[in-house]
C-alpha cells in the first residue's frame, strides 16, 4: 500500500495535530522517567533520545508505521542476500564484510564468506609487510607514506576512519588522501612525499571514475619520472576495485589488486578492501575490531525487537521530523576532534542513498525523503552556525556525538568539551522563556525599559530536538558500531519511503555532460548545443585559455 494510505501514517497525522504544540520542557516535567524510557544501549554506544518531541504513544505509532511499511521484511531481505538494489539487480550485502563468524551469507545460493575472508587475509598479509618494513620500495627502503587516490565512497570512509582512529596509527606511516581532480591537492601531497618510500593505493569500484583515473595517471607519471624504471610500479602502486580488466589496462599487476564485489555499494565499502588504507594505518587487529563493532550492530539490527532497535528508532525519529514537522535538514555534531570528518561521511551515506523521489515501483513520491545532512565539529559549530539552530526559523534535529573516555586529553579539556555538549542539548530542549530572560537581565542591573527592548532577542523557544550518542570510547569497536548504526538507520528510512537506497542514478547526468564539455574545452568542437548561460561560460573559459594553448 502507498505510504500515505497506511493506517499508521494517517494515525500519525492525527497525533501530530496535538504533538506539534507540545513543549519538551513540559514533557520532562510531566514524566521523571523520560530519560530512562527513551534510552538505548548497544555495542559500546549509549543513545539518549529523550530530547525529542515524542511520547510513548508517538513511538508506538511510528513503530506501527515501520511494521506496516514492511521494515522487518526489508531487514530480513537484506541479510538474506536478496537483490534489494532493484534498479541494478544487485544484493546489498555489506553486512557480510564484517561477519567473521562461521555463519554463511549467501547471494543466489552462493556463500560469499570464503571470498570475503580470502580478501581480508590478503589485505592483512600485505598490510603487515608494509607496516613491519618488509615491503620495500624500488631502492629498498620501507614505505613511509601512503597516498590513497579515490573519491566519494572510495575516499570518505577510509579518510574519516583514519582520522578518527589516529590514536592507533602506525608511527612510520603518514596517510594522505587525494580525491580532488583540482591538481592542487595532488601537487601539495606529492610535494610532501618521496617516490622511493611512497605507496599509492588507487581505489575505485568501477575504475572508470574520471577524477580518480586522472589523479592516478598523474601520480604514476610523477613516480616514473623519479624511479626511471617501469618495473618499480609494482612495488609502489596497488589497486582496489571490482574491475580487474580496467586495473590491468591501467598497468597495475592483478596480483597487486584487492578485489571487492558489485554487491558492496561504494558508500558502504569501507569494510571491504576499500578499507586497505585503514588497515595499513591501524593494523589488522584494530581493523578486525572495527568489523566486529559493526557486526555487533548488525546482529542487534537484525534481531532486536523494533522498539529496542537503535537504527530503527533513530530512523523513525528522523521520519517524524521530516515528514510531519517538515524538517528539511539534520545536523551531525561530533564533540571530538578526531571525528571531524564524520559529518561529511554521513552526508554521502545518507544523501546519496535516500536523496531520491522515485519509489522502488517507479512512482514519484508525494512526501519528503532524505534531509540535507550537514554539520561540523560541534564545539566549532557553537561559534558559527548554532545561532540559526537556536533562534532561526528552521527545525533541524541534531545528533550530538562524543566519547565518554577522554583518551588522555590534556588536563581540563575533555570536561569543558562535554559540558558544552550537554549544555547545548539542554539549551536546545529547554530554551529560555521570558520570565527567565527577564530575571537574568534584572540580575545584571538592566533597567526596565532596556529589559522590555531586549526581551524578544533574549528569549529562546527551545523545543529543538536532538539525540545524544555517547561512545564508551573512540576505539575501533565503538566506531564500527557507530558507522553501522547510521548505515542501518538510513536503510530503514529508505524502506519506509519505499526507496532503493543502494543506487545513485542522480550523479550520472552531470558526469555525462562533463565528458561532453571537456571535449569542447580541449578542442572547441561542441558535441551538442548548450543553453546560452553554459555556452557563454565555456566561451569565456576558452577565451582566457587561448593565449596559453
Ligand atoms: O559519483 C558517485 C559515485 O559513483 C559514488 O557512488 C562512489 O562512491 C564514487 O562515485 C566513486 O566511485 P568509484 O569507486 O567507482 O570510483
Amino acid at each position: 500500500m502507498h505510504l500515505t494510505e497506511l493506517p499508521a501514517w494517517k494515525a500519525l497525522w492525527g497525533h501530530f495535530t496535538r504533538a506539534r504544540d507540545w513543549h519538551m520542557r513540559k514533557l520532562f516535567e510531566a514524566d521523571p522517567q523520560r530519560a530512562r524510557t527513551f534510552w538505548l544501549e548497544h555495542g559500546g554506544l549509549h543513545l539518549d533520545y529523550s530530547k525529542n518531541r515524542i511520547t510513548t504513544q508517538t513511538l508506538t505509532l511510528l513503530l506501527q508505521l515501520a511494521r506496516e511499511a514492511g521494515v522487518p521484511e526489508g531487514i530480513a531481505a537484506m541479510f538474506d542476500g536478496q537483490r534489494i538494489n532493484t534498479t541494478e539487480q544487485r544484493a546489498a550485502l555489506h553486512v557480510a564484510l564484517r561477519n567473521r563468524s562461521a555463519q554463511p551469507m549467501r547471494i543466489d545460493g552462493e556463500d560469499v564468506m570464503p571470498k570475503v575472508l580470502g580478501v581480508l587475509q590478503r589485505m592483512a598479509a600485505f598490510a603487515s609487510k608494509v607496516r613491519n618494513g618488509e615491503w620495500l620500495g624500488y631502492n629498498n627502503q620501507p614505505i613511509t607514506d601512503v597516498v590513497n587516490i579515490g573519491i566519494g565512497g572510495s575516499d570518505l570512509g577510509s579518510l574519516m576512519v583514519c582520522q578518527a582512529l589516529r590514536a592507533h596509527a602506525h608511527p612510520r606511516l603518514n596517510m594522505h588522501f587525494v580525491s580532488n581532480v583540482d591538481s592542487a591537492q595532488l601537487k601539495e601531497t606529492l610535494r610532501r612525499v618521496h617516490a622511493e618510500t611512497t605507496l599509492f593505493i588507487v581505489e575505485s569500484k568501477t575504475f572508470t571514475t574520471q577524477e580518480t583515473l586522472t589523479n592516478a595517471h598523474t601520480a604514476r607519471d610523477w613516480f616514473l619520472h623519479r624511479a626511471q624504471d617501469a618495473t618499480a610500479v609494482a612495488r609502489h602502486f596497488v589497486a582496489v576495485s571490482t574491475n580487474l580488466k580496467a586495473v590491468s589496462a591501467f598497468g597495475i599487476d592483478p596480483s597487486n589488486m584487492f578485489e571487492f564485489w558489485d554487491w558492496v555499494g561504494g558508500r558502504f565499502s569501507l569494510w571491504s578492501a576499500i578499507g586497505l588504507p585503514i588497515m595499513l594505518s591501524i593494523g589488522e587487529r584494530n581493523f578486525l575490531q572495527l568489523l566486529d563493532g559493526a557486526h555487533s550492530m548488525d546482529l542487534h539490527f537484525r534481531d532486536a525487537p523494533l522498539e529496542q532497535n537503535m537504527p530503527v528508532v533513530l530512523a523513525l525519529l528522523g521520519i517524524w521530523y521530516i515528514n510531519f514537522f517538515g524538517a528539511g535538514s539534520h545536523v551531525i555534531a561530533p564533540y571530538d576532534q578526531f571525528l571531524h570528518r564524520l559529518p561529511a561521511y554521513i552526508q554521502q551515506l545518507d544523501m546519496e542513498s535516500n536523496g531520491k523521489r522515485t519509489t522502488r515501483s517507479g512512482q514519484l513520491v508525494d512526501y519528503e525523503t532524505a534531509p540535507i545532512i550537514w554539520g561540523d565539529s560541534g564545539i566549532n559549530g557553537q561559534h558559527a552556525f548554532f545561532q540559526l539552530l537556536h533562534q532561526g526559523t528552521h527545525i533541524s534535529p541534531i545528533d550530538f556525538i562524543a566519547s565518554l573516555d577522554n583518551r588522555g586529553s590534556l588536563p581540563g579539556h575533555h570536561a569543558i568539551l562535554m559540558a558544552n555538549m550537554f549544555a547545548q542539548a539542554e539549551a536546545f530542549m529547554r530554551g529560555r522563556d521570558e520570565l527567565e530572560a527577564r530575571a537574568e537581565l534584572a540580575a545584571q542591573g538592566v533597567d526596565d525599559a532596556d529589559i522590555a527592548r531586549l526581551l524578544p532577542f533574549k528569549t529562546f523557544d527551545g523545543n529543538r530536538p536532538s539525540n545524544t550518542l555517547l561512545l564508551d570510547r573512540l576505539d575501533p569497536f565503538c566506531l564500527g558500531s557507530l558507522i553501522a548504526l547510521y548505515e542501518h538507520k538510513i536503510f530503514v528510512q529508505g524502506l519506509v519511503w519505499g526507496l532503493n537506497s543502494f543506487d545513485q542514478w542522480g550523479v550520472e547526468l552531470g558526469k555525462q555532460l562533463a565528458h561532453a564539455i571537456l571535449g569542447e574545452l580541449r578542442d572547441g568542437v561542441a558535441a551538442s548545443p548548450h543553453d546560452a548561460s553554459t555556452a557563454r561560460l565555456i566561451a569565456l573559459y576558452r577565451g582566457q585559455r587561448q593565449p596559453q594553448a
